[in-house]
């Protein structure tokens, strides 16, 4: 697969069969996404939740973001980089939008940058562009206006709401946009959206009809415990795999079976020294 940029992407609104997508966080993670030829990673700020700890997206910076993005930049050779804003670093100016996407570019090796919210950011994202960054727009849920939406709701049910993401989905396209996010909205609407747009739309708790797919690198490998939403599928239990490998390893140091002698070297100068 050769290095995937912006025009890559856009050509998966016109392939029949839809792409995936996924979050990725270290060089870990972005290697082995590489290897099976994923075109889009996205640093998300669900790093906040799934890498951090923290309950929600909210309380990210852009510096716990930085460090991954570029550990995630060295570990991925192919795919197109995404970083995604953190909350406060562009609702606040078209200023703070431009310096802290830079950052992303500069700083942690990103390809483009995401930000959530529709038509009021605007010139945020012309901003950026003009600046020669890539933006992906997501609408639906949103996971910063934690708050503002009493939590994590599907968006859209009723005509007002699905209207107004509709709006929001063109004046982002009619921004710049590269790519859109359509999360936690219903799977018709998503498809309204789907076809209406130029750009190619990117699913996460949307239904079939997008273009691409995206998902939490921890919900597909079954790293997140039981918190796994509803939306997400579980590939394996590698969280479970990772509890039975640290406990034999535990019950092999306590047990004295490891290390044994394949796993270290005896010096036969400080046998002698001893000896002397
Ligand atoms: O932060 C994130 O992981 C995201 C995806 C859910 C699209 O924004």
């Amino acid at each position: 697969m050769q290095k995937i940029t912006i025009r890559d992407i856009q050509k998966f609104k016109f392939r029949k069969t839809p792409f995936a997508a996924v979050t990725a966080y270290d060089y870990g993670s972005a290697s082995y996404a590489d290897t099976v030829e994923i075109p889009l990673l996205l640093v998300g700020d669900s790093a906040a939740m799934v890498v951090y700890g923290m309950d929600t997206t909210i309380p990210i910076s852009m510096e716990e973001l930085i460090f991954l993005v570029r550990a995630v930049r060295r570990g991925s050779n192919k795919a197109l980089v995404v970083a995604d804003m953190p909350f406060m670093s562009y609702q606040t100016s078209i200023e703070d939008a431009v310096r802290n996407a830079g950052r992303f570019v500069k700083e942690g090796g990103a390809e483009a940058v995401k930000l959530e919210g529709g038509t009021v950011y605007s010139a945020q994202i012309k901003a950026i562009i003009d600046a020669g960054i890539p933006v992906m727009g997501h609408v639906g849920l949103l996971p910063q206006s934690y708050h503002l939406s009493s939590g994590y709701r599907i968006q859209g049910k009723t005509k007002l709401e699905a209207e107004k993401i509709v709006s929001d989905a063109m004046s982002i396209q009619a921004s710049g946009a590269f790519s859109i996010v359509l999360e936690g909205i219903p799977a018709n609407l998503a498809k309204i959206i789907t076809q209406k747009l130029d750009i190619p739309t990117v699913g996460i708790g949307a239904g079939p009809y997008c273009d691409g797919q995206i998902q939490v690198y921890h919900d597909i490998l079954g790293l997140y415990g039981d918190k796994k939403p509803r939306h997400s599928k579980s590939y394996g239990e590698l969280g479970q795999q990772i509890q039975n490998m640290l406990t034999e390893y535990k019950k092999d140091v306590e047990e004295n079976i490891f290390p044994d002698k394949k796993h270290y070297t005896t010096s036969q100068v400080f046998t002698e020294v001893n000896h002397k």
